[in-house]
């Protein structure tokens, strides 16, 4: 987004802990988390299924409380504090595109003429231009994941919080936008807790990449990303570090996806 360079925010997890009622059971979907994140840093959360991913999200976004523990979100004053984009597509069915994208700038009280062109170059940047006028019942659900980033962009946050945001995304399209995030972060400073299943993308968009172990979600491991920026997928990808980051990755997480099936069936 054309907008002034701003700091994220610093982030401080501690000792979270989460659990849900549901009839006689209780489910612990985090416990004892903690993590520190730097102002500008780009965080990237794996784990399996049902950890606790979008859970850790939500707390975030004030959207749910914790039990207990903390959450410290450091963000300077007057701007966006955060903004989210959901693990599924989530805009007003009942407003256009070009609406949804400018929904969290009307409700800061900005005027049409301001934010006109903030849209227009949130559009362009998710390649949705030419459907500015069209209601989500008229664009496919890509597209819609697409509007749901762009209105989360748009308002600049100083913490954006993205739930597995591309993957209902063709290989392309995701491409481009990984892309396109990882300039806009750098060029902005947002910090960013990006959850996703691919430690590819975990590899190619984190400055760290964090293992979830199996629910309740703790921290199993995290690689620092030694690549710098900007990153050319391809000649990251075929790095020789790329190859064994991803490896040491898989053997951590392998044991937690393995973990979580042995407690879906019950064994
Ligand atoms: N509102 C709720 N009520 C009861 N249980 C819940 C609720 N929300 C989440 N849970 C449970 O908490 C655990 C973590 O759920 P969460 O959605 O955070 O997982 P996740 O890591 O995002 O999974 P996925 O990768 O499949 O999206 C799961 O066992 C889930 O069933
Ligand atoms: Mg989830």
């Amino acid at each position: 987004m054309p907008v002034a360079a701003r700091r994220g925010a610093a982030i401080e997890i501690v000792h979270l802990r989460k659990t849900f009622e549901s009839g006689k059971n209780s489910v612990v979907a985090i416990d004892d988390l903690s993590i520190s994140i730097a102002p500008g840093e780009f965080v990237c959360f794996v784990g399996p299924s049902g950890c606790g991913k979008s859970t850790l999200l939500r707390i975030l976004a004030g959207l749910e409380e914790p039990d207990s523990g903390e959450v410290r979100i450091d963000a300077a004053e007057g701007g966006v504090r955060n903004a989210m984009v959901f693990q599924e597509a989530s805009i007003f069915p009942w407003k256009t595109v070009g609406d949804n994208i400018a929904f969290g700038l009307r409700a800061r009280g900005m005027a049409r003429a301001q934010y006109t062109a903030r849209v227009d170059e949130a559009l362009r940047l998710v390649g949705l231009s030419r459907f500015r006028d069209h209601y989500p019942s008229q664009i496919s659900g890509g597209m819609k994941q697409r509007a749901a980033i762009a209105r989360a962009l748009v308002t600049d946050p100083a913490v954006l919080l993205m739930d597995e945001p591309f993957a209902s995304l063709d290989a392309q399209n995701r491409a481009i936008l990984q892309a396109e995030l990882a300039n806009i972060c750098e060029q902005t400073g947002t910090t960013v807790i990006y959850i996703t299943h691919s430690l590819e993308e975990a590899l190619m968009l984190g400055d760290r990449a964090v293992v979830l172990t199996a629910q309740p979600a703790r921290i199993k491991d995290e690689v620092i990303v030694p690549f710098p920026r900007p990153r050319d997928t391809i000649e990251v990808s075929a790095t020789p570090m790329f190859g064994e980051l991803k490896l040491r990755m898989w053997n951590v997480l392998e044991a937690e996806v393995l973990q979580a099936r042995r407690e879906h069936e019950g064994v």
